[in-house]
């Protein structure tokens, strides 16, 4: 089978086609054969490091074959899955243990499955754990028109609150606007906390969601209200910032979450996909895939996400 393997910890060109052995499922494992996986920023510092030889941590695809002591599942099931210890999800077929693995509804499309996952469940997980909106809160979502952003600012419009999306270029401004965000800012600095000001009165916002890294951690927390709540989930790109605790204004909150937090105890994994696949069933939430790639073309896409040229989901076809 083909897959894309990460040659040596470098930038996009490291990513190559290759031939490999198909893998076969042991005890509690699934093989599936992958109709789309999914890229994530994530993926990229994978790629850095080269924490593993095929990268790939969701995907949506059909059950070849289960190994021993799998329950409910069988091959020609239509499943999605994350997994971001292993990977391996840029490959014609991966195998993972059958606890990575959701049932995809069959109102809901591979794209959409695949598209779903990691950055749904992160984006679940913001808008109702991290912060739970309320009705009347007001949110500040950066990259707005990104796969997390899109996804975020939708959850944040139905659960009742207010969107001001951040994005970095003008072109991004009307995608933003569709995902239903009330007002959209372009800054790629700090320049962001004057307007989000004006936009609240002066009060700042009572929610920001910081997925941008240690440069705009500042100007963040200078963006909140009174009691509000800086959430910082992306230190993936750029430096993660250093704090001194008795620096924190405003009796504010700072909190670190992390999708596999959202993904503790058995069953998590399903009932939060169950949630997200119901909300795209009533239409409340929409997918936007932003770019679509064969499988060898794994490169582009990590330089194109990489670029912050890109808005919504990348998705690769091997
Ligand atoms: N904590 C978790 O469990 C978790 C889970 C999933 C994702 N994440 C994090 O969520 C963030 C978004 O991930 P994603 O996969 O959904 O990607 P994405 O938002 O589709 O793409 C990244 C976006 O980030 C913005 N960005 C800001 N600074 C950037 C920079 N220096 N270089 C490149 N892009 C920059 C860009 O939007 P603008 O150009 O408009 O600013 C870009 O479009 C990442 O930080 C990722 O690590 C965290």
């Amino acid at each position: 089978m083909k897959a894309i393997e990460i040659d040596e910890a470098g930038g996009p060109e490291v990513l190559r086609l290759r031939e490999r052995q198909a893998p076969r499922p042991g005890p509690g494992e699934i093989l599936v054969d992958v109709r789309v996986a999914g890229v994530n920023f994530f993926d990229t510092s994978v790629r850095k490091h080269r924490l593993v030889e095929v990268p790939g941590a969701e995907g949506a695809g059909v059950v070849l074959e289960t190994g021993e002591g799998v329950h409910g599942f069988a091959p020609g099931d239509r499943v999605a899955w994350m997994d971001s210890t292993r990977h391996g999800g840029y490959a014609e077929q991966v195998v993972l243990p059958a606890t990575c693995f959701v049932a995809v509804p069959g109102t809901v499309d591979d794209e959409t499955a695949a598209a779903l996952v990691l950055q749904g469940l992160t984006a679940h997980h913001l808008a109702t754990v991290s912060h739970a909106v309320r009705p009347g809160d007001v949110a500040l979502v950066h990259a707005a028109a990104g796969g997390v952003g899109m996804l975020l600012t939708q959850l944040v419009k139905a659960r009742g609150g207010t969107v001001i999306g951040l994005v970095s270029r003008p072109e991004k401004v009307g995608i933003a606007t569709e995902a239903g965000a009330d007002h959209v800012l372009v800054s790629t600095g700090a320049a962001f906390v004057g307007p989000v000001r004006d936009l609240t009165g002066g009060e700042g916002v009572h929610v920001v969601y910081d997925g941008a890294g240690a440069t705009t951690f500042d100007a963040s927390l200078e963006a909140l209200r009174t009691h509000g709540t800086l959430v910082f989930y992306g230190p993936l790109i750029g430096e993660v910032p250093s704090i001194r605790v008795d620096d924190l204004p405003r009796s504010v909150r700072l909190t670190y979450p992390t999708t596999d937090d959202h993904l503790r105890g058995e069953g998590a994994l399903a009932t939060h996909m169950a949630e997200l696949f119901a909300l795209v069933g009533t239409g409340e939430l929409v997918v936007r895939i932003g770019g679509r790639y064969p499988l060898a073309d794994a490169a582009r896409a990590h330089a194109d996400i990489e670029s912050r040229a890109t808005t919504g989901k990348l998705l690769l076809f091997p």
